[in-house]
């Protein structure tokens, strides 16, 4: 048998790979791309002809000239999956253009964050009782946060290590409370006032599985004639039972905040409480208002009297659905989301 001519199954090989390159771009489907493949790579294809011919070349051209004819099947084969892959996707994609006002079949609707649902139940539950929704910025200045609050300039909340200031010697600073509402409020309308305030507070706290930065609050504030103790424990009793069951206790500890006299915590307990671990979880801060925070917004502490409390909303989200860990509530994590 003559060897063949040097070089020449090379240039076939190229000549092979320019071909099927140009019919794999132009295939225009499956079909045609198996055609192709079997006439290239199929057991008689061209290119399986060319390797069976290696044998026939002189000894020393063998390797390379093998090297290279496997380089070129190599990529014929990437070119057809690259091009099965493009027309697998055509063929998946709708021919009209999407309708996205179309009611979904496949795509899950979205969902309220556990806080919210929360926040919402607590403040639907107080606005039955005739309690409106008020508002006040998250950058707040000491005046509404501590002064207006009656809580004295050396009081340790206003520590640079406890409350996050803009700037040094800047008055401003992210709100530690959402007991500032009460403030602002109270200077714009004339009592009686009813009011609860959804927000976001902050504080230096770093985070663990009970503490964050950032957290969420429910504040309460109810100003009229001859308003008592026995009103706010009524209250708040009527709304922890609408929003986390029949079974809930409470029980009122005395306390000390600066802006309501007496003051007491509010704890809580539930079958959920003691499955947590625990007979009872503090949730709440409340109070009869201070008589020197009604001078400071101007009603006469002589004529009215009022409640205000304070929720910390995470500690009831917690509590409702037994989360241990309060930083799941930032983390975004699907997993987590779509249980509620
Ligand atoms: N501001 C308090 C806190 O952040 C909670 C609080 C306590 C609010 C007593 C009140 C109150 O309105 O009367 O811990």
């Amino acid at each position: 048998m003559e060897p063949e001519a040097t070089g020449e199954p090379l240039s076939e090989a190229d000549a092979h790979l320019a071909d099927a390159e140009q019919a794999v771009t132009a295939a225009a489907d499956l079909d045609e791309l198996q055609k192709i493949r079997v006439e290239y790579l199929g057991a008689k294809g061209k290119i399986t002809t060319l390797l069976k011919r290696l044998g026939r070349l002189p000894p020393q051209e063998r390797p390379s000239a093998g090297r290279r004819i496997n380089e070129v099947k190599a990529t014929v084969e990437g070119l057809l999956e690259r091009r099965r892959r493009e027309l697998r996707e055509a063929a998946d994609r709708p021919s009209v253009p999407t309708d996205f006002s179309l009611p979904g079949r496949r795509l899950e609707p979205g969902r309220l964050h556990p806080l919210t649902l929360v926040t919402e139940d607590i403040v639907r539950s107080f606005r039955r009782l005739g309690f409106a929704v008020a508002a006040g910025p998250e950058i707040e200045d000491d005046y509404h946060c501590f002064d207006a609050l009656n809580t004295p300039p050396d009081h340790p909340a206003r520590d640079v290590q406890d409350t996050f200031y803009l700037r040094e010697q800047d008055r401003r600073l992210l709100r530690t409370h959402t007991s500032s509402v009460q403030i602002r409020t109270m200077r714009e309308q004339s009592p009686p006032v009813r009011i609860v305030v959804p927000g976001r507070v902050y504080r230096r706290d770093t985070a663990d599985a009970t503490h964050n930065p950032t957290f969420h609050q429910i504040e309460g504030l109810y100003v009229d004639r001859d308003v008592t103790i026995g009103d706010l424990k009524g209250t708040v009793s009527f709304v922890f039972r609408e929003v986390l069951g029949k079974e809930v206790k409470l029980r009122f500890r005395p306390h000390y905040f600066s802006y309501t006299e007496p003051s007491m915590e509010i704890d809580f307990s539930s079958p959920v409480t003691r499955r947590m671990g625990r007979e009872w979880l503090e949730i709440a801060g409340c109070g009869m208002v201070h008589p020197q925070v009604f001078e400071n917004v101007g009603y006469d502490p002589e004529i009215w009297s009022g409640w205000a409390f304070g929720f910390g909303i995470e500690r009831i989200a917690m509590i409702r659905y037994g989360i241990e860990d309060i930083r799941k509530f930032y983390e975004n994590d699907l997993r987590f989301l779509r249980q509620f």
